[in-house]
């Protein structure tokens, strides 16, 4: 894919002094360090082609053009430290100390209007989350595996999903390929006979959740039916994870079996992200997934860093989860209960 922006090494480096001076910790003092970035998303000193790239990112993605960009020479934190990968999460509390990662990916959400989305039972609740190999979750299909992923959206299972994923490459070794592979909602749709669309449209459907979300929540083991096609051209759909309801007519099977010849058939974009990429991308119109087609480095590829984000299409849209946002802080979506919204 063709960058959309490449960023200066005059403004990376303005942008990075910035983002070294935020006060705030976005891990355990989110709401202050949001008031930081928002007060400086208005702030005259941002670089011009930063906000207008942004500004154009907004306005095609409201007016139905392109969705997915890639940013490159994006500012990133002096250190990049490796973390325990019996306990990442953890590990990364004690040993980020700056955030300018963290920084430009809360700054890239409110330049495009899209509010981050962060869930109670996720990575502790935290708003910037790590594509980190986890050596418990090890050949499974998780944010935390460090192996292949199947075509699907983020949080298939979970009745608030994200409508953007942002991935920032903190830690990347070239010579290993690693590709994030990337199918627009509109290219599947043009290759589903309008039969099947209509049998996807049907809440004949059911996904497990991942063993992450398990271990996370007990409530969470496989979702309510669901429809596979939503809006115009939203997926709601992880390959090899979701099926027909068993008692569902045989059109949902044929509607299931035309939608995995259609992923086969459609063209794909392939992003190899590198140290200081963003990658942007729909989660729900459209499915990604995560291709190795070679690892020289093995040892590596278990230390690929991805710093990523969840947010919504905008503040609006936000606004229809509120009764999940039960702590008052939007966004935040409270799930140690079962949450009160119909999958
Ligand atoms: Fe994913």
């Amino acid at each position: 894919m063709q960058p959309f922006l490449h960023l200066s090494e005059h403004d990376k480096e303005a942008l990075t002094s910035t983002f070294l001076k935020l006060s705030t910790n976005p891990y355990s003092e989110y709401l202050a360090f949001k008031e930081e970035i928002s007060h400086l998303a208005t702030s005259s000193a941002l670089p011009d082609a930063l906000t207008s790239a942004c500004e154009r990112i907004l306005v095609a993605r409201e007016t139905g053009g392109e969705a997915a960009y890639l940013l490159r020479n994006c500012p990133l934190d002096p250190e990049v430290p490796v973390f325990d990968q019996d306990d990442p999460v953890t590990d990364k509390y004690r040993q980020k100390r700056t955030f300018v990662a963290e920084g430009f990916l809360a700054l890239f959400a409110e330049l495009t209007g899209s509010p981050l989305l962060a869930y109670s039972t996720r990575n502790n609740g935290d708003f910037f989350h790590d594509v980190y190999a986890h050596n418990r979750y090890r050949n499974t299909q998780t944010q935390k595996t460090d192996g292949e992923l199947y075509f699907h959206n983020d949080r298939t299972a979970h009745p608030v999903r994200a409508d953007y994923l942002a991935l920032l490459g903190m830690r990347s070794d070239p010579r290993n390929l690693i590709y994030t592979g990337y199918i627009d909602g509109r290219d599947i749709l043009r290759l589903l006979p309008a039969h099947c669309q209509e049998a996807l449209r049907q809440p004949l459907f059911h996904t497990p959740y991942d063993e992450y979300s398990r271990d996370s929540n007990t409530l969470q083991v496989d979702s309510k039916p669901h429809t596979v096609l939503e809006e115009s051209h939203c997926f709601r759909y992880y390959d090899t994870r979701t099926r027909p309801l068993p008692a569902a007519p045989v059109e949902a099977w044929d509607a299931m079996l035309a939608l995995k010849d259609a992923l086969v058939r459609t063209t794909r974009q392939r992003v190899r992200l590198g140290v200081g990429d963003l990658f942007s991308f729909p989660n729900q119109a459209g499915l990604h997934n995560r291709e190795i087609l070679e690892l020289s480095y093995p040892v590596q590829a278990r230390r690929r860093w991805l710093l990523k984000t969840y947010s919504f299409r905008s503040p609006e849209y936000m606004r229809r989860f509120r009764e999940a946002f039960t702590t008052g802080v939007d966004g935040f979506v409270y799930d140690h209960v079962e949450s009160a919204f119909a999958a």
